[in-house]
């Protein structure tokens, strides 16, 4: 008789955004003549830009003629896109990245749900609280967390990093240590950030640990102060313990076409063995690469127009988190994250928990957002909203919520 992997039973409930989305559709059956905010998700509302499109266009049209075709990609991916990101995200920011370090994948969640695959059962990770759920949950898939308690809704084997107002949101070493760190900055769900002498603090403290850290960088592209990382590998002493994801989803809307990348320097190793040979194997095992039409429009993300127009649907979605933060405030409420980050952080009124602040926004101002409370148990209390809305439903919101 066969028998399932058990560790899948011992998960809480669904994963988040299934049951928000699950609840919103249940009150969307109830309330037809509702019209609903979506507010929740970190999904782009936006079209791909023009250079984009031209791209894709460009390559549909290339895999329509024989001699163009492209079958299978390269197992890291296309040298193309790959020498592109070295150059544009390592290089000119004074980093060392080489492009054969680069794994080209369909996009940030599935490398950081699969990364814990070549690291041992045995390894302890710490993780922020609160966290994007991702982290936490594929590693209570692969058996890695110890036994869950309902209480304190705390994992027994997990180091928890809480990130409150008492410390700006911002992570402290942790007192335990541990073997695998996952920091996602600008932060995911709080649009916290920290310095670069913070993340150089972090990056000393794994070397000196012996410890990998799993840098999450999917929302570099909102950065907008000076002295923010735009990846750890500014940082000195990186390239022997951070292994780096990136997105394409949020700097230029893939979140429904796909395309993201993983950096292992080859200086990262557990004894002599490296763990960029162990990601290797396991991407050309398990994986066929992103679409050859998917990395051309990644390779235009990179052009000089490209820049130009995503820094221009940038500036719209911040300006989206600007009237969110400002009209959040003026309504009296604690508000935090939206300046390099895409997330607004706020506090729930009147002691409210978490879900209770999401049933009370759906209801009364036909809004949804993400309690707080979803990415751990140190975000109960706290309610994120997202700045990827459009600017009319983002203002509708806000006048929405005002009026409550
Ligand atoms: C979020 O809302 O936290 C993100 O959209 C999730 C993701 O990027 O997978």
């Amino acid at each position: 008789m066969f028998k399932i992997n058990d560790n899948y039973l011992k998960l809480p409930g669904s994963y988040l955004f299934s049951t928000i989305a699950k609840k919103v559709s249940e009150f969307q059956a109830a309330n037809p003549d509702k019209s609903v905010i979506r507010l929740g998700i970190g999904d782009v509302t936006q079209p791909l830009a023009p250079v984009i499109i031209d791209a894709l266009h460009g390559a549909v049209d290339e895999m329509g003629k024989a001699e163009t075709f492209h079958g299978y990609a390269p197992d890291l991916g296309y040298e193309f896109l790959r020498t592109a990101i070295a150059k544009n995200d390592y290089a000119d920011r004074g980093c060392e990245i080489t492009a054969d370090e680069i794994f080209v994948s369909d996009g940030a969640k599935c490398d950081s749900g699969n990364i814990q695959e070549i690291f041992s059962v045995d390894n302890k990770i710490a993780v922020c609280d609160p966290v994007y759920p991702v982290y936490v949950d594929t590693n209570v898939m692969a058996g890695r967390t110890g036994t869950y308690d309902p209480k304190t809704e705390m994992w027994s084997d997990v180091i928890y990093m809480p990130c409150t107002a008492d410390n700006n949101f911002a992570p402290e070493l942790p007192k335990e240590t541990p073997d695998l760190i996952y920091l996602c900055f600008p932060n995911n769900p709080t649009g916290a950030t920290i310095t670069k002498a913070q993340l150089q603090e972090w990056v000393d403290y794994a070397n000196r640990v012996g410890a990998v850290i799993i840098y999450d960088a999917a929302y570099e592209a909102y950065i907008s102060e000076p002295d923010v990382p735009h990846t750890i590998f500014e940082c000195e002493g990186a390239r022997t313990c951070a292994i780096e994801l990136k997105s394409f989803s949020k700097n230029a809307g893939f979140t429904g076409t796909r395309l993201g990348y993983t950096v292992i320097p080859r200086d990262l190793k557990c004894g002599t063995v490296t763990l960029h040979s162990l990601w290797a194997r396991r991407h050309g095992t398990k994986y066929n690469g992103a679409p050859y039409i998917q990395q051309r429009a990644g390779e235009a993300v990179y052009s000089p127009e490209g820049k130009v127009q995503l820094a221009k649907q940038v500036a719209y979605y911040m300006n989206n988190a600007k009237v969110i933060k400002e009209g959040l405030q003026e309504a009296g409420y604690t508000v935090s994250g939206g300046v390099n980050a895409p997330y607004i952080w706020l506090k729930t009124p009147e002691k409210m928990t978490s879900w209770e602040f999401f049933d009370y926004l759906l209801a009364n101002a036909n809004v949804v957002g993400t309690p707080g409370s979803g990415f751990g148990p140190s975000g109960e209390g706290y309610f994120r909203l997202t700045a990827f809305g459009t600017y009319e439903n983002t203002v509708a919101a806000l006048e929405r919520i005002r009026k409550m």
